[in-house]
């Protein structure tokens, strides 16, 4: 029997022996990805910043690849924090018309492997091509039943804390939710990766040793692993390294 999908990346033979060196029983369902590193890629090279965010966003579909022909149910990148804004206006406009390039080319082959695209993040603010370009690949994807892609963008976890806190106060307020009823899994239900599951393991590329206001509720137990490599030379070896080690980990949640 074989235990996974057929591999859809260029039937790389290093791919297929990573794979088959999986237990397919304990692959992660959620694996969630703070893309660093472009801008440094790009440096090294001696080409402008965005030639690395560019990099970057090619690399995204070669990594849903990877993590659909495993079985991953949910992976979740960081395309742009709610601090991103900070950055020079150029680049920021670059970002934001990633999603223009990238949906077009791609959404055919993401659609033949039953992808379906969503969003995580705040829709304010984003421009309103971006977010037509965004809205197009949900809709596109909607019926979809595979792999969920889910793009972390204009997103910061402490602003979505304090959103799902003024919400739950406000129904706390009018009677709809009674103080006893709050528990963990009510409180998810406020943040806005609600239903999602929580992430099983995080990757962070590009020796960065942070999370960065990314899902700090959601990652209370989830499994990091990060690596020195930058984002858009982060390859489908090494997405199978970090799975590799995930399934060596022992997940006791406080137990033992
Ligand atoms: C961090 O690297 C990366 C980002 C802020 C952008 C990530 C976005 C992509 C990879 C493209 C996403 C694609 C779509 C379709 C939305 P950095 O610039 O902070 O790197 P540095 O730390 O080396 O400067």
């Amino acid at each position: 029997m074989i235990p996974f999908k057929k591999w859809f990346g260029g039937g790389k033979q290093q791919n297929d022996e990573l794979i088959a060196k999986l237990a397919a029983d304990n692959i992660p369902n959620h694996v969630a990805v703070i893309m660093d590193g472009n801008g440094r890629w790009a440096q090294k090279r001696g080409l402008p910043r965005v030639a690395g965010h560019h990099s970057g966003m090619k690399n995204v579909k070669k990594i849903t690849m990877a993590a659909d022909a495993i079985g991953v149910k949910v992976l979740t990148l960081y395309a742009f924090s709610t601090e991103n804004w900070k950055r020079p206006k150029e680049e920021v406009e670059y970002l934001m018309k990633l999603p223009l390039e990238f949906f077009p080319k791609e959404i055919e082959e993401l659609i033949a492997n039953n992808v379906q695209i969503r969003m995580t993040g705040w829709q304010e603010g984003l421009p309103d091509y971006t977010l037509k370009a965004i809205q197009d690949a949900i809709d596109q994807t909607r019926n979809n039943t595979g792999l969920i892609l889910n793009f972390a963008l204009n997103y910061g976890s402490r602003k979505e804390m304090l959103s799902g806190v003024k919400r739950l106060a406000q129904d706390m307020r009018t009677g709809k939710i009674d103080e006893n009823q709050v528990d963990e899994s009510l409180f998810s239900s406020y943040l806005l990766t609600h239903p999602l599951p929580d992430p099983d393991l995080l990757i962070r590329t590009s020796g960065e040793l942070r999370i960065s206001n990314f899902m700090m509720w959601q990652l209370a137990y989830s499994e990091l692993w990060f690596t020195d490599l930058c984002w858009p030379e982060f390859s489908e070896q090494h997405f199978y390294e970090a799975i590799q080690e995930y399934q060596r980990r022992a997940r006791r949640y406080g137990g033992l």
